[in-house]
């Protein structure tokens, strides 16, 4: 098959180099992109008279054709189209005849592809940021509808201090609440223009690149030719920001499928994202967290794959940089799923009321409020806590909890215990007492929700 650069060349390229070298499985991903970039580019070209009018209009003609055909999904690829640049401009050079191979004046593949990534990332991270809004609606959602819930808040996976379950549900909305604000960051620096930079150089016509950014919404252009098609930092960015956000989304699915265990008990998911076993007719398990725990894994190794592809490439552009699409996209696709499925995951979830309220009669979170008791009645604060051990320590080798113990029993440890210790025994007075900013009683809670419901809007 003849080659668009065979010029210099004696022999054609081995059938399998051929194979080997493509990439158009992969870029096809592009197609609409590499469109819309030829499209201002040669719109570009036609302003500053480097194309003539008629010459752009047959091109510009041409190249919508193509948008149609690949919009109906009917532009056919060969093996022998290298990658997604080289099959648009074969499908042209088809449909127009030779006045096509104008195209890529003052343009290289090495700015070309820059340009595509960015497009494509472009509308990516505000699908992205979409679904992240949606995800935090369910669980303003869920916070909301289990408002008054209190579950036991672990600390080293121990009992620590009793907590509202909206309030630990809504340290997740938090945690992507950052996630969206960095990607507006990552997003900045994705936004720019590099279409001119060329090969490496620029190029010899007198292009207006401002005029190219503006055909394609950006609001700027790159600053220098040779960073310009070297540069890959905008995809790690990407990528490092999703490794993050699945960070967070593995630790929601840890702690689902600990507290769905029979063990844990406490929430109930949905069986329709819940799936069985193929053996053991009582299972259930909790699939879908697991595979988000999992896919985490994936993006991890896409930002591995990029941080390796990278590390050390001399400048400029080097083939090498073909290899960041699958890493990627992968990443792009992996991060959607996730967020979708996690919250579909959320939306139904089920809180075992009793099963908690069992479990907070029979632990000693509260055992801090006793001692905050003896610092309220002069105590310094560790030898409250020394002495709270103790008692905690009596409880246990009676086999009993802090709440049976009777207003005599601690006054047999401390003098300055009044009869109302009794009532700071109970996981709900720990919850009302925590009303200090960001603590997790109902009134702090509520106030939370609605600021968020607010930061939605
Ligand atoms: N397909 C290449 C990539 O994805 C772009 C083409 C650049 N090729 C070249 N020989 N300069 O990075």
């Amino acid at each position: 098959m003849k080659k668009s650069w065979d010029g210099r060349f004696k022999k054609t390229l081995d059938p399998f180099i051929e194979e080997f070298s493509s990439s158009i499985d992969i870029d096809v991903r592009l197609a609409e992109y590499d469109l819309q970039g030829s499209i201002a580019h040669i719109k570009m070209l036609g302003k500053v008279n480097v194309i003539s009018k008629n010459d752009t209009k047959k091109i510009l003609h041409g190249l919508e054709e193509i948008l149609q055909e690949i919009s109906k999904r009917e532009l056919k690829y060969t093996s022998t189209d290298e990658d997604i640049h080289m099959a648009i401009e074969r499908r042209l050079v088809e449909k127009i005849g030779k006045i096509g191979n104008k195209l890529h004046t003052a343009r290289s593949r090495n700015d070309q592809i820059a340009l595509d990534e960015r497009l494509y990332l472009r509308d990516e991270i505000s699908e992205v940021s979409e679904l992240i809004k949606g995800f935090q609606k369910t669980i303003i959602n869920i916070a909301q509808k289990n408002i008054d819930v209190v579950i036991p808040g672990l600390t080293h996976m121990q009992h620590a201090q009793p907590v509202l379950f909206s309030h630990y549900l809504m340290a997740y909305f938090n945690m992507l609440d950052r996630d969206k604000d960095r990607l507006k960051d990552c997003f900045k620096r994705v936004n720019i223009m590099p279409l001119g930079a060329g090969a490496i150089a620029g190029t010899s016509f007198q292009i207006d690149r401002e005029y190219a950014a503006k055909l394609l919404g950006f609001p700027a252009v790159t600053e220098n030719s040779i960073d310009t098609v070297s540069d890959r930092d905008f995809i790690l960015e990407f990528v490092s920001w999703s490794s993050i956000l699945m960070m967070h989304l593995s630790r929601l699915s840890e702690d689902i499928v600990i507290y769905s265990s029979e063990e844990f008990g406490y929430i109930e998911l949905d069986d329709s994202v819940c799936t069985g076993s193929s053996m053991m007719p009582q299972k259930k398990n909790p699939d879908v967290a697991e595979l988000i725990r999992g896919k985490s894994a994936r993006v991890y190794g896409s930002l591995m794959t990029l941080f390796t592809l990278m590390k050390a490439l001399p400048l400029s552009y080097n083939r090498d940089m073909q290899e960041d699409k699958p890493a990627l996209f992968d990443a792009v696709e992996t991060v959607k799923m996730c967020l979708k499925a996690g919250a579909k995951l959320l939306s139904n979830i089920k809180l075992n009321k009793n099963r908690l309220k069992n479990i907070l009669d029979k632990d000693f979170s509260c055992a801090t409020e006793i001692a905050d008791y003896l610092v309220r009645q002069g105590m310094a604060f560790r030898d409250a806590h020394k002495l709270v051990g103790r008692i905690v320590r009596y409880c246990i080798d009676n086999k009993k909890y802090l709440r049976d113990l009777t207003y005599s029993e601690f006054k047999s440890f401390s003098s300055l215990f009044s009869n109302d210790i009794v009532d700071f025994t109970s996981p709900r007075s720990s919850i009302k007492s925590k009303s200090s900013p960001g603590g997790t009683c109902l009134k702090n809670v509520k106030a939370q929700i609605e600021k968020a419901k607010s930061l939605l809007k």
